[in-house]
């Protein structure tokens, strides 16, 4: 039987008034809302019957397309084996076996892993293991937590505190001991670059200036996202990931990437770390973790961190931390089955391919109104539009708008459109993603 919301008129507001949409204007939503109904490869299709091609993989998630059936048929054999089983003090094989699985596509030496059910979770996990770690080698006063300018980091209490997007931050309490690295994102000097931005390199020297300001024994971690996503697919520029590598190595200060949307083939390897050949101590991740199918996110980290806490008297907690919800069967067989897919159809490794294709292709938006800069790399890109005066966002979200009725889904943060689809898209769909895009941005003064 088909929802109701199917078949009454979509204008009446009074039926959607229940749910609090996340990051979203409610209200102009619900006077015209774009409701979806099914998916099945590269498409959804809406509650009218109209097929929208999916240019952001759902929310940077399904990485695999939709509707792949290996992920339902291992989710319904897991619900109907085992529901649910606790990991308090008591384990089922599945996420022992996850983590062996994540260990061989993660860089070298990121072999454990810490399930959690979301990415903001998995952040907020990762800063609470940084803090341990230390206080565990007795080096408890290191309690300060470095973020950056624009970053995202999801919404729990450490990740909007570490995170650089005032808007997140603003109505709430965030925690006391934190600091910001500058942004990359540099207009003047890197607009329209093909590939990473050559300048810029030098911003992660600031991170001296806050070994200096705080001294190097109170810091605990630097977390980044190696590109941002959610603040517009800004990149690292040349040489940059290298530095903040080499300065938290020689001050003792973790290094966290915040691969939740670069994870899982998304920039062209495995992980971004691999990409741009940088280890971190520590990678949070979720979204493509189950294609999107189950809400999962994880902790990857050096083994050398767990080490740190196996001691002490056999029968203590290491680690006061956990989830109900942590290495659930459902999600884990879920993931499983992702992995399987990811490694049988070398999605891992695909958007390396495409690379060249979708660069191209996205470049060729450059002459249109407005567009003030394109950024790409792997199968993600941003086509940066100049902000109306007074009114920054509006010119975004009528393209984002305009595409959807178009048959295109794309995300818009602010005035930057953002590109991310699913990594089996062929070369007939990136020209279609880049046609209805470039009719949308035309179309809109
Ligand atoms: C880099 C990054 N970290 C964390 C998160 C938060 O993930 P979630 O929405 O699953 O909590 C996101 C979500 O977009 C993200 O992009």
């Amino acid at each position: 039987m088909s929802s109701p919301l199917a078949t009454q008129p979509l204008s009446q507001a009074a039926d959607l008034d229940g749910f609090w949409m996340p990051f979203t204007a409610n209200r102009q939503f619900k006077a015209r809302p774009r409701m979806l109904q099914s998916a099945e490869g590269l498409f959804y299709t809406d509650v009218q019957g109209r097929e929208i091609l999916d240019g952001t993989a759902g929310l940077w998630c399904c990485n695999a397309g939709h509707g792949r059936r290996e992920i339902a048929e291992a989710v319904s054999r897991q619900i109907s084996q085992m529901d649910f089983a606790p990991t308090f003090q008591m384990g089922h094989p599945l996420p022992f076996e996850l983590a062996e699985r994540l260990a061989e596509i993660a860089p070298a030496g990121l072999n454990r892993a810490f399930f959690t059910n979301s990415g903001s979770e998995s952040v907020d996990t990762a800063l609470k293991i940084a803090l341990a770690y230390h206080r565990a080698r007795g080096e408890g006063s290191r309690r300060l937590l470095i973020g950056r300018e624009l970053g995202y980091h999801g919404v729990g209490f450490g990740g909007i505190s570490v995170g650089g997007i005032a808007n997140n931050r603003r109505a709430y309490t965030t925690l006391p001991n934190v600091d910001h690295l500058p942004h990359t994102l540099d207009l003047q000097r890197n607009a329209f670059t093909r590939g990473l931005p050559a300048h810029g390199a030098e911003q992660a020297e600031h991170l001296e200036r806050l070994v200096t300001l705080h001294g190097a024994e109170n810091i605990a971690a630097v977390i980044v996202e190696p590109m941002s996503g959610s603040a517009g697919v800004i990149l690292p520029p040349v040489g940059y990931l290298q530095r903040l590598r080499e300065i938290t190595r020689r001050h003792g200060i973790l290094l966290i990437f915040d691969e939740v949307i670069t994870g899982f083939g998304r920039v062209g390897a495995a992980f971004a770390a691999q990409r741009w050949g940088v280890t971190p101590d520590m990678m949070t991740i979720a979204k493509g973790l189950t294609n999107g199918a189950i809400p999962m996110g994880a902790v990857l980290l050096d083994e050398t961190l767990q080490d740190a806490l196996m001691h002490g008297p056999q029968n203590q907690i290491e680690l006061f931390h956990g989830y109900t919800y942590s290495g659930h069967p459902v999600a884990a067989a879920a993931a499983l089955a992702t992995l399987d897919i990811y490694q049988r159809d070398g999605l891992l490794t695909r958007a390396a391919e495409l690379e060249d294709y979708w660069q191209q292709a996205l470049h060729g938006l450059a002459g249109l109104p407005n567009v003030i800069d394109i950024r790409s790399t792997g199968l993600v890109g941003a086509v940066h539009l100049a902000s109306r005066d007074n009114a920054p966002g509006t010119r975004g979200y009528e393209v984002f708008e305009s595409c959807f009725w178009d048959g295109l889904m794309v995300r818009c943060t602010g005035d930057i459109i953002a590109l991310s689809p699913p990594l089996t898209i062929e070369r007939q769909h990136v020209d279609r993603i880049i046609e209805t895009l470039g009719r949308a941005i035309q179309r809109t003064s």
